[in-house]
């Protein structure tokens, strides 16, 4: 349950709203490549300019150096802003300050402008008091609805809230209450699937699913640090060696769980492996726990060695049909599946259609997640890559909850309080 006061709760007529939205989307060469944030950012916008308020939004992008970092201008998000919303977006070239003052005073109900990216002042980041004092003088009201930086206690998450009237907006409100109810009283048996690059950034919710869910499954870069930790020679594969006693002790707990009760921990037994990240260059499956595959293919011949190992000067890029396919199983018997980060380097695109030459594990899970195989889950999905990939296919109506948040829904479903919604006003 979301015990916060929205929008719903406060009437906005005639009033400046400072919407804090999290408008950090990937932009290349001025273009932005995923508009999903935006997208689900408008919503609120809609429900705050139907109702005759004055609408300031703000956000950060990317991790800017000073001032003068255009390459993390907010501008190209103004005009997509404008393209969405059917409306005029005012892009205003600083958040606080003489020029956002003179665009605040001249707003008229159901008028929007967009403040230039927040963290062009370091103020920001370090959440001074005078420069959310400043930003909170534009407004007669705030409210957040930037999901993906809640986690973060900035000048325009937490700072802001000790000098408006502070409520959360509909997506965060959405994001916050279906997280929480998945991870309080999920719909069960409860899978996580779980991959990506690092370890390191997922360890607590790994912690949380091993006593919360029925199923956890592994697959990315970061699972290469368990295989090593199971004795695996991963070769020229990415794992972190400052994270193998992690690995070890998630196995070890994952162990201790499977004994207590019906529990299961699935790491990859086999991979797609290749000597480059090139979308040109071969590839082939290495099985190294099941010996099925290539026994299949040898018979009646003995598998070449091989097939069950990484040569030295190969890398692991994908999961293998095997784990592909266990995976998949485990998602038809769950009735609630989490999902954050790719199986393997979706990013390399293919020579032939969309799918690359590592994405077939992530396409296989996809499937399993989608009911092709018979079954579909209630699926919330996580995590930057992940989200970027299913959009770029496509598929995200099909998918149940695609969360906005990257940190910030790792540490929901890890138990923490999240700064940037622990300060808005309680409901009544
Ligand atoms: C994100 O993309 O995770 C959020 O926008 C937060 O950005 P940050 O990690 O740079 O604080
Ligand atoms: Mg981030």
């Amino acid at each position: 349950m979301f015990t916060k006061q929205t929008i719903r709760d406060i009437d906005v007529h005639g009033k400046v709203v400072l919407l804090r939205a999290d408008y950090n989307v990937p932009i290349e060469k001025g273009k932005i490549t995923d508009d999903y944030r935006i997208k689900q950012s408008l919503p609120t916008i809609e429900y705050l300019l139907g109702r005759g308020a004055k609408l300031i939004i703000c956000s950060h992008l990317g991790r800017p150096t000073g001032p003068n970092d255009t390459a993390n201008s907010l501008f190209p998000v103004a005009k997509r802003l404008k393209e969405l919303l059917k409306r005029d977006v005012e892009f205003v070239p600083d958040c606080v300050g003489d020029r956002a003052e003179k665009a605040a005073a001249k707003l008229q109900n159901g008028e929007v402008l967009l403040l230039e990216n927040l963290r062009f002042h370091a103020e920001e980041e370090k959440n001074d008091e005078a420069f959310a004092k400043q930003l909170a003088s534009l407004a007669d009201v705030f409210v957040q609805d930037g999901f993906g930086v809640v986690h973060r206690a900035h000048a325009s998450t937490e700072g802001v809230t000790h000098f408006l009237p502070s409520v959360a907006g509909l997506l965060l409100e959405k994001e916050v209450d279906t997280i929480t109810n998945v991870m309080h009283k999920p719909d069960r048996p409860l899978a996580a699937i779980i991959g990506g690059a690092k370890i390191a950034d997922k360890i607590d919710i790994l912690h949380r699913f091993i006593e919360l869910a029925d199923f956890v499954a592994i697959g990315g870069a970061m699972a290469n640090t368990f295989l090593v930790a199971e004795g695996i020679d991963v070769a020229q594969s990415l794992y972190d060696k400052a994270d193998l006693p992690v690995a070890k002790d998630i196995l070890r707990k994952a162990r201790a769980e499977a004994k207590k009760r019906r529990f299961i921990f699935a790491i990859p037994r086999d991979g797609v492996v290749a000597h480059k990240v090139d979308k040109s260059v071969p590839t082939r499956i290495v099985d190294w726990s099941a010996h099925v595959i290539a026994d299949i293919e040898n018979y009646p011949h003995r598998p070449p060695t091989r097939a069950s190992h990484i040569l030295w000067q190969e890398m692991i890029l994908d999961i293998g049909p095997f784990s592909g396919s266990f995976i998949a199983g485990g998602v038809q018997l769950a009735n609630t599946v989490v999902w954050n980060g790719t199986m393997g380097v979706t990013e390399t695109d293919g020579l032939q259609g969309p799918v690359g030459p590592y994405a077939h594990g992530t396409e296989l899970v996809i499937e399993a997640l989608l009911g092709q195989f018979g079954h579909k889950p209630f699926t919330v999905v996580g995590g930057g890559d992940t989200v970027g990939y299913i959009e770029n296919r496509g598929l995200v109506p099909y998918f149940g909850h695609v969360s906005t948040g990257g940190g910030a829904s790792l540490e929901l479903m890890a138990g923490r309080k999240l700064p940037g919604v622990e300060a808005l006003q309680d409901k009544k």
